[in-house]
């Protein structure tokens, strides 16, 4: 496994492998892996013939309150996991790398990003997209693969290889939960004991809200209502959003009649978690 930390090694070598004639796939990350990130790779490795994973905690996706000082870490074990799930080579810049001095651009969307997390997190998805941009013109792939847990996450970078014409498929990975339904996350690393039986109320209640569905119920405000009430009994816990919309557009819907996103936003404690499912 080759660890790369200049942009020019990273693009050298993607070019010496397109020589070979070899494909590339590719998984961004923020490092701090778990079975989540190991499920993208799994899948990016029986598509292509080469992996990459970059590990880069992008700076320009935090907000001023949030949580980039604390951001977990531990390089040694991703790159133990990486090389066990068969990544070819690993893109580890720093900041400076990624954002030299007098570094000006900024890739922004004008729809999706107005909805859900881009509520409330205004700078987010600026941050992802210029940073995702960046990282496909460095590792040059033919494949990328983001999760479905940061769903608003990946339909934003499918529109931007759309609009900006990136010869890149991107690919989406299943939500990969804990045996108890928590979605995986690096941030469920802040959780304390007691935060940790709270944080099941995401997993849980998106659970109801299909139950509720399968038996005929179509208003999305009686099913937010009981969710909102259900996660009330959970200690330490504040519901950001609860949302339906359109899968594609992310638009709020009044009543569920075809394939419907639930997205869903708790604090728990200090720590913010985020699920979805598809109804
Ligand atoms: P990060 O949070 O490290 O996530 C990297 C990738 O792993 C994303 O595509 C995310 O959706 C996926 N992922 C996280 N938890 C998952 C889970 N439980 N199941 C399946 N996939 C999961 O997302 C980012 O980093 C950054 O915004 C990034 C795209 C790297 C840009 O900085």
């Amino acid at each position: 496994m080759d660890i790369l930390k200049t942009i020019s090694q990273m693009q050298k070598w993607s070019k010496t492998k397109k020589k070979e004639s070899k494909t590339i796939c590719f998984v961004p990350t923020m490092g701090y892996l778990h079975q989540g990130h190991i499920s993208l790779m799994e899948k990016g490795k029986s598509l292509c013939d080469e992996l990459v994973i970059s590990i880069f905690v992008n700076p320009a996706q935090f907000g001023p309150n949030e949580d980039l000082d604390t951001y977990p870490s531990n390089i040694e074990n991703d790159l133990l996991l990486a090389k066990k799930a068969g990544v070819t080579a690993v893109f580890l810049p720093n900041k400076d790398i990624i954002y030299p001095e007098n570094f000006q651009t900024e890739i922004k969307l004008q729809e999706l990003p107005q909805f859900l997390c881009g509520k409330f997190r205004p700078v987010f998805f600026s941050g992802v997209t210029t940073v995702v941009t960046k990282l496909f013109n460095i590792v040059m792939p033919d494949i990328a693969v983001f999760g479905q847990k940061d769903y608003q996450q990946l339909q934003i970078i499918r529109q931007l290889v759309m609009d900006l014409n990136f010869d890149i498929k991107i690919v989406a990975g299943d939500i990969i939960r804990e045996q108890d339904g928590l979605a995986m996350s690096s941030r469920n690393a802040y959780l304390s004991i007691s935060q940790r039986a709270s944080a099941l109320c995401l997993s849980k209640s998106l659970h109801m809200a299909r139950d509720m569905v399968d038996q005929g119920e179509k208003n999305p405000e009686v099913i937010k209502l009981k969710m909102e009430t259900f996660i009330g009994t959970f200690a330490e816990t504040n519901i950001e959003y609860i949302n339906f919309c359109d899968p594609e557009t992310l638009e709020d819907i009044n009543v569920i009649e075809s394939e419907t996103l639930l997205a869903i936003v708790v604090r728990v404690g200090e720590t913010r978690l985020i699920d979805n499912t598809l109804l």
